[in-house]
């Protein structure tokens, strides 16, 4: 693909205000997270001026991502289960798969990323993983370069859907590569570094299929791709893909997840994840 079709994507994209029809909430909470001061009341009383978002971010904290003891019914309580971390990645995720959800394979996307982000979680707490937080949240918004392709290059989108259980199928993002010049990875890269995430996700997000070529965040993608991966391997696959990726025996000695731990690990996520609402 030459740089033309890359720019009408992103142009095909921006023009129906893809990715900045934000709700106005979203843009304060997002303002309001920039400070290490902000508390997690402030937040939740931002959040409360939009009930329908209210809605949403109370459903998704009940949605079987988190295990709280007591099931959460105020945004207080939500934002509390959910934590500040992850919490900004959730209020750029839900207007976007939610606005996209009637695209074919949206719905599929969204609910292989929530089982992603709980599979991050089981990984980061087997593994003590120091930045459980962000694990989590590049599990959610890892795979969101493919709502881009299936909004703005639904053509080429549907004909991979088409192929997704085919023998021969090559992998996902390099067959994206081959055809668009670049993958979904390097859009998620773009989205995270547009909303200012933090440079170890932005670093997560685009290598989270090449996390040897990741500088300062190669656990963190590697960690993010196991989670993808299990999340594929336990039936939340992706709709343009089906396969676990033969790399991941690899990643799993990177981040030294011998086979027994990885069976406890598979075993927890199953648990965590048969738990998970899949169509909210
Ligand atoms: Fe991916
Ligand atoms: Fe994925």
């Amino acid at each position: 693909m030459n740089s033309d079709e890359h720019d009408r994507i992103f142009e095909d994209f921006e023009r129906e205000n893809g990715f900045s029809a934000m709700p106005e909430v979203v843009s304060e909470v997002l303002y309001a997270l920039q400070s290490s001061r902000t508390s997690m009341h402030e937040i939740g009383e931002i959040i409360k001026r939009d009930p329908g978002f209210s809605a949403r971010i109370i459903q998704y904290a009940n949605s079987g991502a988190y295990l709280a003891a007591v099931p959460p019914s105020s945004i207080d309580q939500a934002v509390r289960v959910i934590g500040l971390g992850p919490l900004k990645g959730l209020c750029l995720g839900i207007p976007v798969f939610t606005r996209y959800k009637h695209v074919l394979g949206v719905r599929e996307i969204w609910a292989h990323s929530r089982a992603t982000a709980i599979c991050c979680q089981v990984l980061s707490t087997a593994l003590r993983f120091p930045e459980p937080d962000t694990a989590e949240t590049a599990g959610l918004l890892h795979d969101i370069g493919k709502v881009v392709l299936a909004v703005s290059a639904g053509n080429f989108f549907l004909s991979q859907v088409q192929i997704a259980d085919a023998s021969n199928r090559e992998n996902d993002w390099r067959q994206e590569k081959k055809i668009l010049g670049f993958n979904h990875c390097f859009i998620g890269g773009w989205f995270a570094r547009k909303f200012k995430m933090p440079p170890r996700l932005v670093e997560a997000m685009l290598w989270h299929h090449e996390f040897e070529r990741s500088t300062y965040a190669r656990d963190l993608a590697c960690l993010c791709f196991i989670g993808d991966q299990i999340a594929t391997a336990i039936g939340f696959s992706h709709p343009d893909y089906v396969f676990v990726d033969p790399d991941l025996p690899r990643a799993l000695k990177h981040l030294g997840i011998d086979g027994d731990l990885f069976e406890k690990i598979l075993r927890q996520c199953l648990e965590r994840v048969a738990k998970m609402v899949v169509y909210d």
